[in-house]
């Protein structure tokens, strides 16, 4: 199913198709972006990983999960990051942006778009957020959307140093208000 396309002032996003694998796996396949992600991730990554997730996301795409790939405008043609949201299990958003652009600021645009169209496209009632103990970068953007930080609980990541994360609310009520 085809996903909305929604645009930022930097970026564009649409829904991910399979022509976008080789920029996937160009971006994706990197220790520093997969570390603090979830320990299903396979590390080393596969070098059909990419494929991979995208067989076994694009049958189900605008059905509980809605999995966008993220460009920059002024680069329309490579793929440089990924934003996805899913129903269930108290509904969630998960984000990972190639390295070389980190700190600019285009997550949180990204994860601000997205949000928008999760409340107001989707009509989610919350959004159940986590981030990795340590994984600061995505800490903030949950800090800064307006999100109450729930407790810290154990989990399992790609590093196995990494024996907990943080538990987040974000609610329809919360996004509204956020400062
Ligand atoms: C998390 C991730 C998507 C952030 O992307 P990004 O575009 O760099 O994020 P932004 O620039 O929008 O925001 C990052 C915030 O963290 C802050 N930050 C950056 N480095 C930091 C550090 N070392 N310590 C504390 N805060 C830091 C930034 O200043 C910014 O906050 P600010 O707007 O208040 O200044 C990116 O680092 C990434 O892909 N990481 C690997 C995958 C991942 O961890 N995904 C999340 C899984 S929960």
């Amino acid at each position: 199913m085809t996903i909305a396309e929604l645009t930022t002032a930097r970026l564009m996003l649409r829904g991910v198709t399979m022509a976008d694998a080789p920029a996937i796996q160009k971006n994706f396949d990197d220790y520093e972006v997969i570390r603090h992600l979830a320990a299903r991730v396979p590390w080393p990554y596969p070098e059909d990983g990419a494929r991979q997730f995208l067989q076994t996301v694009l049958p189900v795409q605008g059905q509980g999960r809605w999995v966008w790939a993220i460009f920059l405008q002024t680069a329309p043609a490579e793929v440089i990051g990924i934003i996805d949201l899913r129903r269930g299990d108290g509904e969630s958003r998960g984000f990972w942006l190639a390295r070389r652009l980190w700190g600019q600021g285009l997550m949180t645009e990204a994860a601000d778009a997205v949000t928008d169209y999760a409340f107001d496209g989707l009509g989610f009632e919350r959004l159940m957020l986590s981030n990795a103990l340590g994984n600061t970068r995505s800490r903030r953007i949950k800090e800064k959307a307006g999100a109450t930080f729930l407790r810290v609980a154990p989990a399992c990541f790609v590093d196995p140093a990494v024996t907990e994360h943080e538990l987040w609310e974000l609610t329809r009520t919360a996004w509204a208000v956020r400062e």
